[in-house]
C-alpha cells in the first residue's frame, strides 16, 4: 500500500496535495461555493462559545482552528487538551458548540469528554478522518476529512487536512453570519497546495537542513509567534516522537523568561517567520539565542524572507501558512528519525489510535 515510498510517513507526507484538492472538492458545491451541511452551521450559529477538544497533533490543529473561528466568524473559541479537560472542566457558556478533532476518531480521551458534555445535553460535533468511527457515531454532527487512511504513527496528512476542513467550516459560519471577512479560499487553498507540491519537490534541501543542525544533538527548540508558535509545537512534537530528540516548541516572546538558559553552543533552534505583524520581533528572538551560541534555522516566507534564511517557502495567505511550514517541519522529523535509523512509522512506546485514557 505505501507503494514505491520506504515508509508510510513519506507516503503520506507526500499525499497532502491529493488530500487538499480532495478536500476542495467535497466542500463546494455546483457554483463553487464553499458548501457545508446546513445543520452543522445552524449549530455554529446557534452557539456562543466554540470549545475545541482534542489530544496531540489534533490538538494542535485545534489551535489553528481557533484562530479562524475567532478572526474570520467572530465565534469565542477555547482548545482543550481532552484528558485534561475530563477532570478539570472549565466554566460553561450558555449554548457551547463542542468540536472534536481526531484522525482516528477512536481517542479514549476525547471520547470521555462527550459523554460527558452529552449528558449535559450540550451540541457536538466531530472532525474526523474516519467517518463511522466512535466519535463519528457518538456526536450530533461529523465532518469529514478525505485525507484517505493514515496508518504511519506519527500524524501528517490529517494535521494539514484538519486544518484545511476547520478554515472552510469558519469561513461558511463568516459567510453565514454576515461578517464581511470573507476571502476566496478555494483559490487560496488551490495556492496553498501548489506550495506543498513545491516543498516536497525540494525534500533533499530539508535532508541536508537536518545534516547541519541535527545529526549529533540531543535536543532542539522550534519558536515562533502567533500561528507559528502552534506550528512550532507541531515541529516539535514530530521530532519527538519520531527521532526521540528532546524538543519543545514554545512562544519566542517566552524565551527571556526562563527557556533561554538552556541555550549551549550549536544549540539547534529552528525559527518560524511567516507573519508579518510579528517578522521582526521573531527575527529579535533568533539573534537573542544566535549571541548565546545557538544554530538557528530561519524559515521564513516569501515576501517576508531576508538575507541568510535557511529555508523560504512559497508565499501564501497569512491565516494560512501553517498548512505550508509544517511539511518542512514533517520533512525534517522524519529524515531526523531516518538517519538515526529508528523506525520511522512505529515509533517506541506509541500506537496509532490511543484507545485508553
Ligand atoms: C502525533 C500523533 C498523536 C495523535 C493523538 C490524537 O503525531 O499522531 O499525537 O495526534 O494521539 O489522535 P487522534 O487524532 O486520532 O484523536
Amino acid at each position: 500500500e505505501k507503494g514505491t515510498y520506504d515508509h508510510y510517513m513519506l507516503k503520506e507526507i507526500n499525499d497532502q496535495p491529493a488530500a487538499m484538492r480532495k478536500i476542495i472538492q467535497e466542500y463546494q458545491d455546483e457554483d463553487e461555493n464553499l458548501k457545508i451541511d446546513t445543520e452543522i452551521i445552524d449549530q455554529l450559529k446557534d452557539s456562543d462559545r466554540i470549545y475545541v477538544i482534542a489530544a496531540g497533533t489534533s490538538y494542535h490543529a485545534g489551535l489553528i482552528g481557533k484562530e479562524f473561528f475567532e478572526k474570520w466568524a467572530g465565534v469565542p473559541t477555547e482548545v482543550h487538551v481532552a484528558s485534561e479537560f475530563v477532570y478539570n472542566t472549565p466554566l460553561l457558556s450558555e449554548k457551547p458548540l463542542f468540536i472534536f478533532i481526531s484522525q482516528s476518531g477512536e481517542t479514549a480521551d476525547s471520547r470521555a469528554v462527550l459523554v460527558e458534555i452529552k449528558k449535559l445535553g450540550h451540541k457536538s460535533l466531530t472532525v474526523t478522518n474516519v467517518p463511522g468511527s466512535t466519535l463519528s457515531r457518538e456526536a450530533d454532527q461529523t465532518l469529514t476529512l478525505h485525507a484517505g487512511p493514515e496508518i504511519a504513527v506519527a500524524s501528517t496528512k490529517a494535521y494539514t487536512a484538519q486544518i484545511a476542513v476547520l478554515s472552510i467550516l469558519a469561513q461558511v459560519a463568516a459567510r453565514e453570519l454576515g461578517k464581511g471577512t470573507e476571502i476566496n479560499l478555494m483559490q487560496e487553498l488551490a495556492k496553498v497546495t501548489t506550495a506543498i507540491t513545491a516543498i516536497i519537490d525540494d525534500a533533499p534541501a530539508i535532508e541536508q537542513i537536518v545534516n547541519e543542525y541535527l545529526e549529533t544533538t540531543r535536543n532542539a527548540f522550534f519558536i515562533g509567534r502567533t500561528m507559528d508558535y502552534y506550528v512550532g509545537l507541531e515541529g516539535a512534537l514530530k521530532l519527538k516522537e519520531i527521532s526521540y530528540i528532546q524538543a519543545e516548541g514554545f512562544a519566542g516572546g517566552e524565551l527571556k523568561h526562563g527557556t533561554i538558559a538552556l541555550i549551549e553552543e550549536n544549540t539547534p533552534v529552528f525559527a518560524l517567520a511567516t507573519q508579518e505583524k510579528v517578522n521582526l520581533n521573531i527575527r529579535g528572538n533568533a539573534q537573542e539565542v544566535e549571541a548565546r551560541g545557538a544554530k538557528v534555522c530561519m524559515v521564513s516566507m516569501e515576501g517576508l524572507n531576508q538575507e541568510g534564511d535557511t529555508y523560504v517557502i512559497p508565499r501564501v495567505h497569512e491565516m494560512l501558512t501553517p498548512l505550508v511550514s509544517v511539511v518542512v517541519y514533517q520533512f525534517i522529523a522524519y529524515y531526523a528519525a531516518l538517519h538515526r535509523g529508528n523506525d520511522v512509522d512505529k515509533p517506541r512506546n506509541l500506537a496509532k489510535s490511543v484507545t485508553v485514557e
